[in-house]
Parts: C-alpha cells; structure tokens; sequence
C-alpha cells in the first residue's frame, strides 16, 4: 500500500534487539544486509535507520556496519545510567558509550520497567543525562492491557510522558523540554502488543499518536511537537508496517523480533522508503 500521507519528520527504522544477537551475530547480521541497503537511508529521503543492540555487541556492530557501507544504520543501546561513573556494578554510562562512537539510546522500555525496576523517575532521570550529554534518546510509553481495558491508556501516557518533560507551566527548564529539539523521540509501545504478535491496528495507533503530539504540544509548544518523531513498536513485521506508515502521526516504528533476520529489517527500510515516495 503506498501512501500520500506527508511525513514531515521522515521516517526512522529501528530495531530493538533485546539480548539477543551477540558480536559474532551481529556480524553476520551486517554481512548478510545488501550493499544497496544504504541507498535507501540518507538525509536527503529522509529515511534514517538504527539498531539498539546489546553492549557487548556494540563495537562488533559498529565495525561490521561500516565494513559494509552501513554506517548510516546507527547503533545504539538499550538502558544507560543517569551517571557518568562510579560505584554502580552492572552498569554503563553514557560516557562510555560516546568514547565507543555511539549517540542514541532506549529509555524506559517496557520490559526494563516490567523486570527491572524502571519507574517513569529513573526513565527521567536517563533522559535528562543523555540528552545533556548528546545524544538522541527513544523514550519509550506505554499502556497495559488492563489499563488499556480499564479505558486508562490516556490517563498512563499523560503520566509516563509528564512525569518526563515536565507540567505545562512548570519547570521551564527542564532539560527534556529544553531539549525537544528533534532528539527526543518518543515509541509508543502498548505492552500488551509486545512480542505478542497482536499489534494495534493503525487506527488504535494513530489515537495514541496524536494524544502524544497534543501532549508534547501542551507541555512543550506546537513547534517541539511538530519536531518529535513518534514511532509506534508491539509486533511491527513487514507485513504491517506498511499500514502503521500510514498513518499521519506514525513517524517509524520501534521493531523488535522483525528487526532479527536482515532480510525483514531490510523489508522494514524499504517500507519506510516507500512511506516517503
Ligand atoms: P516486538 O518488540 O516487535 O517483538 O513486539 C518491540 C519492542 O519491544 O520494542
């Protein structure tokens, strides 16, 4: 399905590998992609691209992408300490990262709040260090299912979102709000879509979209809203993405299990390709 929905933010392609795909996988992962994979990623058609992969595999995906003409795919990681060193066991700074050449990260992921502890407080606290150290930050949002059922969607997303960025009114200086400059980034990610193959059709999608711009709009302006992309994740396949591209407020997709095979993260590129034709 091709489309005549404008996308004014272009459209980003990411992949959330999750700890899956170690150095010697994400080799093969950058191997296996086409050379002519990065003609589909540049500035210029405003398709963008990255792979939030495991820290050990950062270096080892770095190095493969550029070996294969595939530095425009970006890697990045997927859960940053608020510090920048010290007694923290387990853990790695955005310091760290940079020294690696990396510049973009997850935050607040569904399944760093479910297993491990992520509250919208440390969620804020990881976007207001990455963002003053740089980078470009995916926050990521999102309702259960029975908040979903309970008709709270709203109601989760207002609090997830504010308890980042700050009340309208309030905190004029907070570094998020300060920094909705484009590197902020927001993934709609409703929990109950992940991993479980039932994705939100685009009209769910697009509801929770536009809430989040008005959102944006309200507590950080129309122009920062127009700015930040919104990507949509939760069972994001080739075979669907095509539709949730279609949607005004759609800006990319956060891509779990699909972004594994290269062939469906290549299949995931061309439909953001083609959403910009
Ligand atoms: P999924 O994961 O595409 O496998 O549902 C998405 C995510 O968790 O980012």
């Amino acid at each position: 399905m091709t489309n005549a929905i404008r996308k004014p933010r272009g459209v980003l392609i990411t992949g959330n590998w999750k700890m899956n795909h170690g150095p010697e996988a994400a080799r093969k992962f950058f191997a296996a992609l086409p050379a002519d994979t990065a003609a589909l990623i540049s500035a210029k058609n405003g398709l963008r691209a990255a792979v939030y992969v495991p820290d050990v595999s950062i270096v080892a995906a770095r190095e493969a992408a550029a070996e294969h003409g595939l530095g425009a795919v970006r890697v990045g990681g997927q859960n940053v300490h608020w510090e920048k060193s010290g007694a923290f066991t387990g853990e790695i700074s955005g310091t760290m990262l940079t020294e690696l050449g990396v510049s973009t990260a997850l935050v607040g992921h569904s399944e760093r709040r479910q297993y491990f502890g992520e509250t919208d407080a440390t969620a804020r606290k990881r976007t207001e260090s990455l963002l003053a150290q740089s980078f470009e930050v995916i926050l990521c949002v999102g309702e259960t299912r029975e908040e979903r059922e309970s008709g709270r969607t709203n109601e989760v997303l207002n609090r997830q979102l504010v308890a980042v960025l700050g009340e309208k009114g309030a905190d004029a200086t907070h570094p998020a709000r300060a920094y909705l400059d484009g590197r902020l980034v927001i993934a709609y990610e409703p929990v109950w879509a992940i991993g479980t193959g039932l994705t939100a059709t685009p009209e769910q999608a697009q509801e929770a979209h536009a809430f989040i711009r008005g959102l944006l709009a309200k507590v950080a302006g129309d122009q920062a809203a127009a700015r930040t992309s919104v990507l949509y994740g939760g069972s994001v396949t080739p075979q669907n993405v095509d539709q949730l591209l279609g949607c005004a407020d759609i800006d990319g997709a956060l891509v779990g299990g699909a972004s594994l095979k290269p062939e469906s993260f290549l299949a995931l590129l061309t439909a953001g390709a083609k959403a910009l034709a």
